[in-house]
């Protein structure tokens, strides 16, 4: 390999995503906003408003958020100091940073439920694979301000109600609760005490994990591990009454509403912050990483941020793994009309035209190279567009221009003052047929 070969081989490796990133292009971005677009209209219908927070925060927003026990913190977090030295961690999660802006903007004032939702990048530094990113995004949702049972179910059933109006399937929602600071001291010493007595049959991670938080061995996925998880005292068996009574109350809601659910004692969430009620949908059809959607209840969150003792629910969804879940549909024509010039100077009518066309919503587009009609049509043809508008000098002299529909390949003359209300109706003609 000579030197600039070399060089040349280095510069086209700088110049690739970096590992873990990924772009979203067209036909795939356009699944994107349709999940962006159900997320918005669903969620406001439930009174949620959409709340944009920094890509990057302070790192004890995180610390004390997201907590230190957890992986995202331990071993995870993007984190820099910038140019004026400030220690800043590129967000991995959502939720801490809602809480942050919650606080910063008091927006807990009058002490009404407030909800929030977000749409955004979060980067964890995690192995890729399918379905697992270092930049990936999150559609979530935060309630702050009841304690209410009705407000865990009504989160549900939002997350279910859009995932499931998407067409997303097929989904399985798991339900547990995790219990609070009434419940878990003891709980904790019994499964502690459990596991001392199996540390010999555990995976090194999972031996880890029952020094830092013991709860979080349940989330082991290592195969050596699920006879010990087997054995494990779980929470749900050993809630409070007040507890019980909430969590059966919010099983009841979903219940009632026919949103199917299954009660999973070992299901704990990765996450320090939850309390009483988790939640997780997950979908069969993705691989390794089926977790689509997570959530629960976190109500001394806010307090241990600074706040009051305000309570709080919510849940996040990984947008990547929502557009791989989705049955492959068909891409929508991104334009409607596509014009093409006859000879070179007539660019300047194909300009205003299309300005016209615009101006009543039609969406269009032109070559603009100077190129063959022939290879212009190709372009229209690949373009997706329904219709192609031809100007030509003698159709011009006339006021008018050739439509051609593509799939029928149907030929006519229409005005030019009257192409715009042609191809709309006909645009909505098709539509409906
Ligand atoms: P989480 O379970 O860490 O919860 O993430 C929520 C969802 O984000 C996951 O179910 C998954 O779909 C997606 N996700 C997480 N990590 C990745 C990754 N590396 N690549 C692709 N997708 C990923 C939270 O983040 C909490 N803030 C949820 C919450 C909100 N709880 C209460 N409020």
């Amino acid at each position: 390999m000579t030197m600039n070969d070399a060089d040349k081989s280095t510069e086209r490796q700088a110049l690739r995503a970096p590992r873990g990133t990924r772009d979203v292009i067209s036909p795939e971005v356009e699944r994107w906003q349709a999940v962006e677009g159900a997320a918005r209209s669903t969620f406001a219908r439930y009174g949620f408003r959409e709340m944009r927070t920094p890509i990057f925060e302070d790192s004890n927003v995180f610390e004390k958020g997201t907590g230190e026990s957890s992986d995202i913190v331990q071993k995870e977090m993007y984190r820099f100091r910038d140019l004026g030295g400030h220690d800043l961690t590129l967000r991995p999660e959502g939720t801490p940073p809602v809480v942050r802006a919650y606080l910063e903007h008091n927006l807990g004032q009058s002490r009404d439920v407030a909800r929030f939702y977000y749409i955004g990048p979060m980067f964890r530094y995690e192995r890729p694979q399918k379905g697992r990113y270092r930049q990936f995004h999150q559609i979530g949702a935060e309630a702050f301000g009841s304690e209410s049972a009705a407000v865990d179910a009504e989160v549900i059933d939002m997350a279910m109600t859009w995932l499931t109006d998407l067409g997303v399937g097929p989904l399985s929602l798991q339900v547990n609760s995790v219990g609070d600071h009434d419940d878990r001291p003891a709980y904790l010493r019994k499964l502690t005490a459990a596991q001392a007595d199996l540390l010999g049959e555990m995976s090194e991670e999972s031996r880890k994990r029952h020094e830092i938080n013991p709860l979080r061995v349940f989330d082991s996925k290592d195969p050596r591990d699920h006879a010990v998880i087997e054995k494990l005292p779980t929470i749900i068996d050993h809630l409070s009454d007040e507890n019980r009574a909430h969590f059966d109350e919010v099983c009841g809601y979903l219940s009632d509403w026919g949103v199917e659910h299954t009660v999973e004692p070992r299901l704990v969430r990765g996450l320090d912050y939850y309390r009483r009620t988790v939640f997780e949908i997950t979908s069969s059809a993705l691989g390794a990483q089926d977790a689509l959607l997570g959530g629960g209840r976190y109500d001394g969150l806010v307090a241990e941020m600074g706040g009051e003792d305000v309570p709080g629910v919510g849940f996040a969804a990984g947008l990547e793994r929502i557009v791989l879940a989705l049955p492959e549909t068909e891409a929508a024509a991104s334009i409607d009309c596509y014009v093409v010039t006859v000879a070179r100077d007539l660019g300047p009518h194909a300009l205003h035209l299309m300005r016209d066309l615009r101006a009543t919503g039609l969406r269009c587009t032109a070559d603009f190279q100077g190129r063959s009609m022939k290879a212009q049509m190709k372009a229209a043809n690949r373009s997706g567009a329904p219709a192609v508008a031809i100007l030509g000098p003698d159709e011009l002299a006339k006021g008018v221009c050739t439509v051609k529909w593509m799939e029928s390949g149907e030929q006519r003359e229409v005005s030019l003052d009257g192409l715009a209300d042609d191809l709309g109706a006909a645009l909505v003609g098709r539509q409906n047929s």
